[in-house]
């Protein structure tokens, strides 16, 4: 039996580091550079222009619907195979692989939703030296070059893409390692490939090739001229710190180059602590790679928790996407032949007649699998955003209640002190919807158990919270205590669930509990397992107001190779590295199904997660991790927010206050207002920090926090409409204004102010001791209004708003129609059956539309059509609401309560026609001064027909 310290010994140490660095800033050592990275190095190091690779145009097959064609590496002579489709609504996908690997190579699975629909590809002229195909009917076409080889996808004259231009396609084949075997000649490679069919004849190597070359040796083997094949340190064998990191698969990587002609601006490939728009990596390229990384630094390009291998490449013209679906290690690497060029410098370039088109060109290279990329078309944003979602799906509607205000801590420490914070919220009259219980809550961090003295009785708790319409959140971790007394763990185990290590022992590591195991979610069957776990009867104390956190997903490994897992691990014969960023991903999904099913598939889940991967979007929030109180960190949560959002991410938010540290008073409030405007709201804090509930910073302070609460809850209604449609699109809630002005230059790289929908626009103060903030406020024919004077303000143009400690500069668009709930209530269940109020905010032409959705907030029958979703117009001073799903059926007690017309002028008299063709004078007021017009006591039910005319 191990001692306490020595059990414990690792955790403690690694909790002194964190203590004893006492300035702010990542340990970088711990984490690996591309040149520290073998494979990184090794792609890196291919010098463009001198491409090895050339279509065998002799062995093209073109179906209806799939090229197919082989590439030669003329150096070594390894072959591979090119697949390419056109799917359906402007995509094209290019696969390529080893024509005959040594063993298969991992393609991701779960995270397409379906297998794309393909449209027809047909062949349009062919020499020797490539091929065009037309890709449907959009005028686009594939040029396939032989010599090197090289893609290029052209609509009409324009080049919009071009794979493998710079010649850095890299494809690793996988070999025998020459030390434990050599070759001489062609007869024992025979039976070394006997010895290989037999190993992997029931693994998935594509059955057909099988059967066809059952009896040939693979390609490789026989004509690679290993022995004139450099053998590079870090290929069989790497070394990080104290880490070596087995290759018994030895060098696999594979990379590609694109470059997208016009294109100046790229944004995506979250997640990173860096501006919106992508930079250029003079130095390393941006790390996908999901890690636990300890106080991280801002504005730079490592690696962190989460990592969705999607980019958006926009100019004014359009927008396009690429999707790398590869989930090893995987870095991006940015250049422009614009970059560091000042606005003088391309004026100059303009002014002198230099021909020179902007340009960017992007590398991305993944240490495993093989290239499986989707090029997205666009042209627009909403096309590139609906293209996305066709593929991985789109973000999980959310219970309303998960829209409101969160409070956590690190921790909530006993079953009283949940009690006598929640009453502190009654006491403050401050909404909230969801309390949170951190690893502390547990029985030694056995996840599914609770402390027994501590939270004696969680039903009692959750009944109390139940009563006030509120609920709770407790974190499970994936990983295991071991720990032969804990029934989660020795199930596990019996039933072989955990992953290996390379030995074939259950993998163990260190985490929060000491020694843990790891469950390997890769597997259906241990995800149904785990699922089943949330049912009511086995995780007891739980009720059905107890939702779930997933944290360390990445999954953290405290003495692990930059903490996380080994790479050579195993999840049944595939090794970690190959599906390392898609763990995160599978915890969620395992923990997402289980509490659908306790609720026998009525309830809808939430879930957090911390770590992501694309697809991530379909199974709840994400928040950004461990950030810091301080303005920086409320700075950068924009641009985190904004780059998930734009890969179909949309419920993020960060850490309400900041994680480490302790913030300012100002600090604190001018979060809770930014937050307010975020899609997830969550206050959080690290064990270690002083207590900063809401009411803890003085009456002022109180005040405004509850205001900025206040506001968020008055916008549910348009919250939880935008997720609505989010759900139904794909489009992000919460989005960078390029996404609606995209041919507005100004609006390319913004990084303090969004976009919530189309219609509300928010600069939050962000700055210490800000007197002020210039929000720019885009188009050419918009108006804006401030939400809290209703001044009206021109599009284009930078606006200076003085700002006080109450500020919260948010516009909402001319044009549009926003419902809220201006009576805020304990929580947002409270206020289920409240009225509506309808801000109308005219555009120049005096006409505006808006939406309005309403379900029972909670349970999948909006999927059996029991929702209410209207269309409100007012055109010509008629303003109505129509049914816009009139096959849809639900009730509501909710009425609207008052109309407000922003840029109005006066009427004499305002009638309103109801369904039943019953016609009332209604009251009104008319601030001259400001042009608003305030409907009293309109009274329709929120579901009905009706309109209203301005005469
Ligand atoms: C790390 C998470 O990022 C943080 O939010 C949490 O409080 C701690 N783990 C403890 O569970």
């Amino acid at each position: 039996m191990a001692t306490f310290t020595e059990r414990m010994g690792p955790v403690l140490l690694f909790w002194l580091g964190l203590c004893l660095s006492g300035t702010w800033a990542v340990d970088k050592g711990n984490f690996k550079t591309c040149d520290q990275s073998a494979f990184c190095k090794r792609q890196r190091a291919i010098t463009p222009g001198e491409s090895p690779y050339r279509a065998l145009l002799e062995t093209m097959e073109l179906t209806n619907t799939k090229l197919t064609l082989q590439l030669i590496n003329d150096n070594n002579k390894v072959r591979l195979l090119l697949e390419l489709y056109r799917l359906q609504g402007n995509i094209t996908r290019v696969k390529i692989n080893e024509l005959k690997p040594l063993k298969p190579r991992y393609e991701v699975p779960d995270v397409l939703i379906r297998e794309p629909p393909t449209e027809p590809l047909s062949l349009l002229s062919q020499d020797e030296n490539g091929v065009v195909l037309s890709l449907g009917a959009e005028s686009q076409r594939v040029i396939v070059s032989a010599r090197p080889f090289r893609l290029d996808i052209v609509e009409g004259r324009d080049v919009l893409m071009s794979l493998n231009s710079r010649g850095l396609l890299g494809f690793e084949h996988l070999r025998m390692r020459k030390d434990t075997f050599s070759y001489k000649v062609t007869s024992t490679v025979a039976s070394v490939w006997d010895n290989i069919k037999r190993v992997f004849s029931s693994s998935q190597a594509d059955p057909e090739a099988d059967n066809k070359e059952a009896t040939d040796p693979p390609s490789q083997v026989e004509t690679t001229k290993e022995e004139e094949e450099k053998v590079e340190d870090g290929m069989w064998e790497e070394t990080f710190k104290s880490h070596t990191d087995s290759k018994p698969n030895g060098p696999s990587a594979v990379s590609l180059d694109f470059s997208l002609p016009g294109v100046e601006h790229v944004y995506g490939i979250p997640e990173h602590a860096d501006t919106l728009k992508l930079k250029t990596t003079d130095g390393d390229p941006y790390r996908l790679y999901n890690l636990d990384v300890f106080q991280y630094e801002l504005y730079n390009p490592m690696a962190l928790y989460g990592s969705v291998p999607v980019m958006l490449a926009h100019n004014a013209q359009r927008t396009t996407g690429i999707f790398w679906l590869n989930a090893a290690e995987t870095w991006v690497d940015i250049s422009s032949n614009t970059a560091g060029k000042t606005v003088f410098g391309k004026m100059l370039d303009y002014v002198q007649g230099s021909s020179e088109t902007p340009q960017t060109d992007v590398r991305w290279i993944s240490e495993s699998g093989i290239i499986d990329v989707f090029l997205m078309l666009g042209p627009t944003p909403r096309e590139v955003f609906s293209q996305y979602a066709s593929l991985t799906g789109t973000q999980a509607f959310p219970p309303l209640a998960s829209l409101g205000y969160h409070q956590c801590r690190w921790n909530y420490n006993d079953q009283e002190d949940v009690r006598a914070v929640d009453a502190g919220f009654d006491e403050h009259d401050i909404p909230y919807d969801f309390i949170w219980l951190d690893i502390e809550h547990t029985d030694g961090k056995r996840y599914f158990t609770w402390d027994p003295h501590k939270f004696a009785s969680p039903k009692e708790m959750l009944q109390g919270l139940m009563d006030k319409k509120r609920k709770m959140v407790a974190i499970v971790d994936p990983h295991i205590k071991v720990d032969t007394n804990y029934k989660i763990h020795n199930e596990i185990r019996s039933r072989g669930f955990y992953i290996k290590n390379k030995d074939g022992a259950d993998y163990e590591g260190w985490c929060w509990p000491g020694s843990a195991g790891y469950p390997d979610f890769t597997r259906p069957d241990m995800r149904a397992w785990w699922a089943g776990q949330f049912a009511y009867d086995q995780y007891e104390g739980s009720m059905e107001n107890l939702y779930t956190w997933n944290d360390m997903n990445e999954p953290s490994v405290f003495n692990g190779p930059e903490v996380t897992m080994h790479k050579d691990a195993l999840h049944g014969s595939w090794e970690h590295r190959d599906m390392h960023n898609l763990y995160g991903f599978y915890v969620q999904m395992a923990t997402a199904q289980g509490l659908i099913e306790r609720s026998g598939g009525v309830e809808r889940p939430f879930v957090l997660t911390r770590a992501v991967f694309a697809g991530s979007q379909r199974l709840g929030a994400v928040w950004t991790g461990d950030n810091a109180a301080e303005w920086d960190h409320l700075k950068i949560s924009i641009p985190m927010c904004l780059s998930l959002g734009l890969v179909g991410i949309s419920f993020c938010g960060a850490d309400v206050g900041g994680f480490f540290k302790s913030p300012s008073s100002e600090l604190l409030v001018r979060w809770y207002q930014t937050g307010a405007y975020q899609p997830f709201f969550r206050a959080h804090a690290h064990l270690d920090t002083p207590r900063r509930e809401p009411w803890l910073f003085g009456p002022e302070n109180t005040a405004l926090i509850r205001e900025a609460v206040r506001q968020r809850y008055t916008f549910l209604p348009y919250w939880y409409q935008l997720f609505y449609h989010a759900y139904q699109t794909g489009e992000p809630v919460m989005r960078p204004l390029w996404v609606e002005y995209p041919q507005d230059p100004a609006t390319f790289a913004l990084d303090d102010e969004f976009l919530l929908g189309r219609d509300l626009l928010v600069h939050p103060v962000t700055e210490e001791g800000a007197r002020g903030v210039t929000a720019y406020l885009p188009g050419k024919d918009e108006v804006w209004f401030d939400i809290h004077t209703f001044q009206k303000h021109n599009g284009v143009q930078n606006l200076y708003i003085p700002v006080t400690m109450s500020s919260i500069p948010v516009f909402q668009r001319g044009g549009s129609i926003i419902p809220r709930k201006l009576r805020v209530r304990r929580s947002s269940a409270c206020m289920e059956d409240d009225p509506y109020t309808l801000y109308v905010a005219l555009d120049n032409r005096r006409t505006a539309e808006g939406e309005l959705y309403i379900d029972d907030g909670h349970t999948f029958n909006f999927e059996k059509r029991e929702f209410i979703h209207r269309k409100f117009s007012f055109t010509n001073n008629v303003l109505s609401s129509v049914n816009l799903e009139p096959d849809a059926q639900f009730t509501t007690k909710s009425w609207v309560e008052r109309i407000i017309i922003l840029g109005a002028s006066k009427p004499s008299k305002i009638t309103l026609r109801t369904a039943d063709d019953q016609e009332n004078q209604l009251e009104f007021d008319f601030d001259a001064s400001m042009s608003v017009l305030t409907i009293r006591k309109p009274g329709m039910n929120a579901g009905a027909d009706w309109t209203m005319t301005l005469q």
